[in-house]
């Protein structure tokens, strides 16, 4: 059934949490914006303005319609603290669908509240696969997508690993990478960002993932090797709140000249950043793929990925977790040998028209 001259029963529903979040609503939202009644929870997982506010701002939308406000804490604390918040404002707000994104505690704990009050879930960024469950978001990933009802893919290997796993392939949709729906509207405006107070050539480094920074052996390998690959090229690290606090205890303490330590910037200067670096030394999800369609050089500090197409056909390369072997890759980018890559299908910035599409085809509506 059509939605078109229709109105939605309750408001669509978005719940967001963590910074990677809300990349991934903000096309979504904007998209339905004329046609839906929607409303936007914000849990509270992420907190910082860094992590969260100014990516609201720069992204144009508008302060979430609620708040939960959980902060930090153990994954079962901060897990129950977003499941209690949000069962009582679905049934208070009795919403037509909730949209998840991703893979974070804040997803997980909506999938799960929202199909036991039998409220239709659709999870955007579906599928993905690391196949590492000592990965916390793994875990995230598997619950929340056999819970949901609509699993919105951005590359095939996720439909494939749904099936596997023997979701039936009419709840499944190829409608690819939100993420680059959100990259391809704002790179225009990351030209008016003045990047001078950077080295002319350098690496961008980040780093979050509990298995890199959380032990303080591995963390301070990690960093004997960033002070000596920065011999070779300085390199600029936006630090995480996470890694931060494991680097504060640490004491590390970089020669500013090769190695600048800063807090978290926005994402129109980070896109900026990205774009003027000569490679990104990284463990994030969402940056495999923004430099894949960037076509910049990515090193992931990881064994696995559960973006495979970003190595396959992508500007990425798994390092494992080994920082010493970093250098050989490094060594062939400054030599001007590292693939081009090619940007996967359906990367195009028409994502969320085609969420939208599958929405209006939902029978979530009734007649005007
Ligand atoms: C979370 C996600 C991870 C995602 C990342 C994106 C889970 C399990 N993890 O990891 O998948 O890649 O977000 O950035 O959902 N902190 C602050 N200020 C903030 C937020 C966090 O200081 O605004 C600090 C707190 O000390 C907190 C720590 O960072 O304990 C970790 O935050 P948390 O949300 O639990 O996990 P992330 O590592 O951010
Ligand atoms: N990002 C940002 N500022 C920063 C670091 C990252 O805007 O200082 C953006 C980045 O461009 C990407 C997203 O944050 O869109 C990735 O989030 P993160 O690495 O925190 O999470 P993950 O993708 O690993 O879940």
């Amino acid at each position: 059934m059509m939605c078109h001259n229709a109105r939605v029963k309750g408001p669509l529903v978005h719940v967001v949490g963590a910074r990677p979040n809300f990349i991934k609503l903000a096309p979504l939202y904007l998209q339905l914006r004329d046609e839906f009644e929607q409303q936007i929870i914000h849990t509270g997982q992420h907190y910082d303005r860094r992590m969260s506010g100014d990516f609201f701002d720069v992204l144009g939308l508008p302060e979430p319609d609620h708040n939960l406000a959980v902060g930090s804490g153990s994954h079962a604390e901060q897990t129950a603290r977003i499941m209690m918040g949000l069962e009582k404002l679905f049934i208070e707000i009795s919403p037509a669908a909730v949209i998840v994104y991703g893979d974070v505690n804040s997803t997980l704990a909506a999938s799960l509240v929202a199909s036991k009050l039998l409220i239709p879930c659709l999870h955007v960024e579906a599928g993905l696969r690391s196949n590492d469950r000592t990965m916390p978001e793994e875990l995230n990933r598997l619950v929340t997508d056999q819970l949901s009802d609509v699993l919105l893919t951005p590359s095939r290997d996720a439909n494939e690993n749904l099936l596997r796993e023997g979701i039936s392939g009419d709840r499944i949709f190829f409608v690819g990478n939100i993420m680059i729906d959100t990259l391809n509207r704002m790179l225009p405006l990351t030209e008016t960002i003045d990047l001078g107070d950077l080295p002319d050539s350098f690496a961008l480094v980040t780093l979050h993932r509990p298995s890199n920074v959380d032990e303080s052996g591995k963390l301070s390998r990690i960093s004997e090797h960033l002070v000596q690959l920065s011999e070779l090229l300085p390199m600029v690290f936006p630090v995480h709140p996470r890694t931060r606090a494991c680097l504060d205890k640490l004491g590390f303490r970089p020669d500013s000249k090769r190695i600048k330590l800063i807090d978290p910037v926005d994402y129109l200067r980070f896109i900026a950043m990205q774009k003027k670096s000569r490679v990104v030394i990284t463990d994030s999800g969402g940056i495999q793929e923004e430099t894949t369609y960037l076509r910049k050089p990515c090193l992931t500090l990881r064994p696995n990925t559960e973006r495979p197409v970003t190595t396959e056909i992508g500007t990425n390369t798994l390092i494992g977790d080994d920082p010493a072997a970093i250098l050989p890759h490094l060594e062939n980018i400054l030599a001007g040998n590292y693939k081009l890559g090619q940007v996967p299908e359906l990367w195009d910035g028409d994502t969320a028209a085609r969420i939208k599409k599958i929405l209006q085809d939902m029978s979530l509506c009734e007649p005007k």
